[in-house]
């Protein structure tokens, strides 16, 4: 496609980004905004590793075109908190220690987020279901679950 200048809202702030529109979100992101948060492991929206928020929604940013996300809210991990000041779900990832390689954490989190904002008080099954096809192979699964838990206060 012929590269065209797409205006993307990303935590809170416009950018315009030229670029295909259809190249994925998650490029745009890594590459020209920098953002580093979501990561690069399947790029075929399987494994859950570049999962941002559209809208308060999760969303697998590899396989979503950014001409997709014109006049949409993108929210990224550097959206939801600083390392001085950790959002609360972040801080339940990290008070649960429930990064092993920490690649899937990004998923995690912001899953974890979507889910939370929609359903404040879910069960233990609840939190396994949405999280269900985040990939974690380094089987970190327990603590993770715990942190989902502990976020959900
Ligand atoms: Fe997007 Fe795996 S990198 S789902």
């Amino acid at each position: 496609m012929t590269p065209a200048t797409i205006r993307l809202t990303v935590n809170g702030q416009t950018h315009d980004v030229t670029a295909a529109p259809d190249t994925p979100l998650l490029h745009a992101l890594r590459n020209d905004l920098g953002l580093n948060g979501p990561k690069y492991g399947c790029g075929l929206g399987e494994c859950g590793a570049c999962t941002v928020l559209i809208d308060g929604r999760a969303a697998r940013s590899c396989v979503i075109p950014i001409e997709g996300c014109v006049g949409r809210t993108v929210t990224t991990l550097e959206g939801l908190g600083s390392r001085e000041a950790p959002d609360p779900v972040q801080q339940a990832f990290i008070a649960e220690q429930a990064a092993q390689c920490g690649y899937c954490l990004n998923g995690m989190i912001m899953t974890t987020k979507a889910l939370l904002a929609i359903k404040p008080d879910p069960s233990l099954d609840e939190i396994k279901q949405a999280l269900r096809y985040n990939l974690c192979r380094c089987g970190a699964h327990i603590e993770i679950l715990r942190a989902a838990m502990r976020a959900a206060g």
